[in-house]
């Protein structure tokens, strides 16, 4: 029985996230220049939105660059910045193709006003799509999105837009970049790191966390399908005990009456 075999499709996460870790070492390790990992990161990229899109997963967030990423070597940066903004040029054609809905989450004032036109572009050529839709963490960091969310609403307060008590958890999702989507139920960061890296802190309250020490340009869809099979095999509790969790509800339950 094959990987794809073994994964049981009403059982999907409904939103995937993956922090694509280890292209630098993977390039350093073959004598290479970091460039020429992230170069190869865009091939895991495509494998890997195809395999999603294959599956049926509704979201994909790939953690593509943080704000803590501007502070490396200005030639890394300029490299990858050009590498990212050309690769989702040339792949629009290829996500129209898929049905595949592009969005992004990030800073994006961050970047040269050329690329935020081309950007959303992008996004504008894909927009109705409704297949996979895949979310670009893009000059992104989970702190400030969640000081910006904060921003906000206090200017709508003290503009008289909104009554401090209206601030609920559900009006708090609606100030963050991901308020259209749900929370990720599996993140996966490759090549051995087990830290978050300011990404999504809020949202992957209850993601099950799965790492591995596969660098990110070796990461293809059979590595994908390890993840969700350990996802799968995960007892998911949300704060409930193991009994709750495996409890039928009874018809009488169920319906909620007496
Ligand atoms: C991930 O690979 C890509 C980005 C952070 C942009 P790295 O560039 O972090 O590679 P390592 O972790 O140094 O190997
Ligand atoms: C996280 O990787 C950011 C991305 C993958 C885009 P980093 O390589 O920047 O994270 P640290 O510095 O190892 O925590
Ligand atoms: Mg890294």
């Amino acid at each position: 029985m094959s990987l794809l075999e073994k994964i049981d499709l009403q059982r999907l996460p409904r939103h995937i996230a993956i922090i694509m870790d280890g292209n630098g070492r993977w390039a350093k390790e073959q004598g290479q220049d970091r460039l020429f990992g992230h170069f190869h990161g865009v091939e895991s990229v495509r494998n890997i939105v195809e395999g999603c899109a294959e599956l049926g997963v509704s979201y994909l967030t790939l953690y593509a660059f943080s704000t803590e990423n501007w502070d490396r070597p200005a030639y890394e940066v300029n490299g990858l910045m050009e590498l990212l903004i050309d690769t989702i040029r040339k792949e629009v054609d290829t996500l129209n193709r898929n049905n595949i809905r592009l969005h992004m989450i990030g800073d994006m004032q961050m970047l040269p006003e050329s690329a935020q036109r081309e950007l959303q572009e992008a996004m504008d050529l894909t927009g109705s799509n409704t297949g996979l839709n895949l979310i670009m963490a893009l000059s992104y960091s989970s702190r400030w999105e969640i000081v910006r969310a904060a921003r906000l609403i206090a200017q709508d307060v003290a503009e008289g837009r909104l009554q401090p008590e209206a601030v609920t958890q559900s009006l708090w999702e609606s100030y963050l970049c991901t308020r259209s989507f749900p929370d990720p139920e599996l993140m996966i960061r490759t090549s051995g790191e087990y830290r978050i890296s300011n990404f999504l802190l809020y949202q992957l309250a209850y993601a099950e966390l799965h790492f591995t020490e596969t660098r990110w340009p070796d990461f293809r869809k059979e590595n994908l399908y390890n993840a969700i099979l350990d996802f799968q095999n995960r007892e998911r509790r949300f704060g409930k005990t193991s009994e709750q969790i495996s409890e039928v509800p009874s018809p009488v339950d169920s319906k909620g009456s007496f």
